[in-house]
């Protein structure tokens, strides 16, 4: 393997709060360890179009406590491509970049895994997504700031529900995992939470409704992941086919759950991580995601990381229920 001398670094996919934390962990971290490190600009796409500068700590000065990515970030379908990503490993021969730290969710670390193993490239990934649906670290940047967010709005909806007595179906983000609408239904204190993982195969409205939650309760909050053909719009329509007497409003909550100041364990997080990437560079270690997992840094490999599905604590689901009689 030759010597590692540059560090790439770019943020890739939707972005979440706590991606400017952990490329400011890996641009000083780097530099502590002796690297010199480019700043690759809108994700894949920066980096096929040459969209890259030099950083230096001061590049990545009053950043921790920012929402967004400075690096900005992309969906890249070319970087999906083989002449894509032909043209990216062009790029890093150009600037002399001899390895990469992608941060982002599960289709950044795919195409990093792709693009590691056909260019035989050292890549290091960091979990950045709000949806927290990677595999082996307990938690991903941004998943505990939007979960913060998520828990805020509902206790304002919550005021206005209280007030009028009506059913509310709020929906939250997380593609097709359910961590965000089960941990922000049991923090809001939410009646319900319509999540992709309770695969029982029953209706979980009907289960909602049946369970007579509105005999002792003149409002509800029902919490329901965000879904093409199953979201809030669909279950909101059907109470008021199903059942007619209840006041029905839906809300759904979109990308300001993406948005905002990191929280601190974001933040922590985030700068473990990074730290971990440089570390992991240093060893000699690549195409690993590197994750936190019992409060200790873990080195995942990318194909386990996306590939194996994490699985929600079924103790949840019962939690929830129990709490909200
Ligand atoms: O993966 C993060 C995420 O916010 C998902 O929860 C959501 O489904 C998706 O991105 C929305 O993507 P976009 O911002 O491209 O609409």
């Amino acid at each position: 393997m030759s010597k590692i001398r540059t560090i790439g670094v770019l943020t890739s996919g939707g972005d979440s709060p706590g991606m400017n934390a952990a490329i400011r962990s890996v641009t000083r971290s780097a530099i502590c360890n002796g690297f010199k490190v480019k700043g690759i600009y809108r994700g894949y796409e920066g980096l096929i179009h040459d969209e890259i500068k030099t950083f230096t700590t001061e590049n990545v000065s009053n950043i921790i406590q920012t929402g967004g990515t400075i690096l900005r970030t992309a969906r890249s379908k070319e970087f999906e491509t083989p002449a894509g990503r032909k043209k990216a490993y062009e790029t890093l021969r150009k600037e002399a970049i001899d390895a990469l730290v992608v941060i982002g969710g599960n289709g950044s670390l795919t195409g990093a895994m792709l693009f590691a193993e056909e260019y035989d490239f050292p890549c290091i990934g960091l979990p950045g997504t709000i949806d927290n649906d990677l595999y082996g670290t307990d938690s991903t940047i941004g998943y505990d700031t939007t979960l913060n967010t998520i828990t805020d709005c509902v206790d304002k909806i919550r005021d206005t529900a209280a007030s009028h007595e009506r059913i509310f179906f709020i929906e939250v983000m997380g593609r097709d995992a359910g961590f965000l609408a089960q941990n922000s239904a049991i923090a809001a204190g939410a009646e319900a939470a319509i999540i992709p993982e309770d695969s029982t195969g029953s209706d979980q409205l009907i289960q909602f409704m049946e369970r007579g939650i509105r005999k002792s309760k003149k409002s509800c909050i029902v919490i329901v992941s965000e879904s093409p053909k199953c979201g809030a719009m669909h279950y909101a329509e059907r109470v008021r086919k199903e059942y007619p007497n209840f006041d029905v409003r839906v809300s759904i909550l979109g990308h300001l759950q993406r948005g905002g100041s990191p929280s601190a364990r974001d933040r922590i997080l985030a700068s473990r991580v990074g730290v971990g990437a440089i570390q992991a560079i240093v060893q000699g270690q690549r195409n690993v995601m590197v994750g936190v997992r019992n409060n200790e840094v873990v080195y995942v490999p990318f194909i386990d990381a996306i590939g194996k599905r994490k699985p929600l604590d079924k103790n949840l689901i019962r939690v929830l229920d129990e709490l909200s009689i």
